[in-house]
């Protein structure tokens, strides 16, 4: 990311906010980096912006050395496919489908073959701790269950970064624990970036670089290796 960034939010009336002021973070491929910060301070608008969902006023944001902020929107969907996984607060499976068809799905959309889906959705579903599992609906599942059916769909496509949003928000603090250490396993295991928004201390030791914000500002910049 090359910056100063600023983003604005709330286009809706007269007001105009400010999320993000002056912006400038450098993640290196395979961080487990935690955005942290108090409610408004602007987590989810520099997530949203590194996962090519929102738009930026100034500054750009490079992926793997392409500046992904300039691209159209049907060039960042076909990014976001490609290179990002997505976890939320509020798992967001799609609820008609079994835990391995929202698995699967991240990868019919890449135009893989049935075999290797099946191959791959498999193998991903067992690492998370899922296996059995597979055709269970997300209503049959606990929150944690589907939260780790979601760390498989994002981590399925074998992704550049993973964006996750408050991912333990919803989880008691035991299962949330638990989804963060499967994550860092995932990170450690695959060597994919994980970065993670969070207002939970507990959620916050996990990481090993803390980036703290404070009303779109960068407060700290913490390293813990
Ligand atoms: N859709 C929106 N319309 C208007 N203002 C918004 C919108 N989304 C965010 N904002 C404002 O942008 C700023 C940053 O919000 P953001 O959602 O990025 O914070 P956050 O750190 O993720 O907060 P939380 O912990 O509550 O999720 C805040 O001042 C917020 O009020
Ligand atoms: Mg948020």
């Amino acid at each position: 990311m090359s910056g100063p960034l600023s983003a604005r939010r709330d286009q809706t009336g007269d007001t105009e906010v400010k999320a993000l002021r002056g912006v400038n973070l450098k993640i290196e491929s395979g961080e487990f980096i935690s955005i942290a910060g108090p409610s408004g301070s602007g987590k989810t608008t520099l997530m949203n912006l590194i996962g090519c969902i929102d738009t930026l006023d100034e500054g750009e944001i490079l992926i793997e050395g392409r500046v992904v902020s300039v691209l159209s929107k049907e060039e960042k969907t076909t990014f976001r496919r490609e290179k990002l996984g997505f976890i939320f607060q509020s798992y967001n499976l799609i609820p008609v489908l079994t835990a391995f068809e929202n698995v699967a799905f991240s990868l019919q959309l890449l135009g893989i073959s049935n075999g290797e889906i099946k191959e791959r959705t498999m193998a991903i579903l067992k690492e998370v701790g899922l296996e059995g599992m597979e055709n269970r609906r997300p209503g049959k599942l606990s929150g944690g269950q589907q939260q780790r059916v979601a760390i498989a769909r994002a981590l399925v496509k074998n992704p550049v970064i993973v964006l996750a949003d408050e991912p333990t928000a919803n989880l008691d603090s035991h299962t949330g624990e638990d989804i963060l250490k499967l994550m860092e396993v995932m990170n450690q295991k695959h060597g994919t970036t994980f970065i993670f928004s969070t207002h939970d201390k507990m959620v916050m030791d996990f990481a090993r670089r803390l980036v703290y914000l404070h009303d779109g500002e960068f407060f700290s910049d913490e390293r813990r290796e």
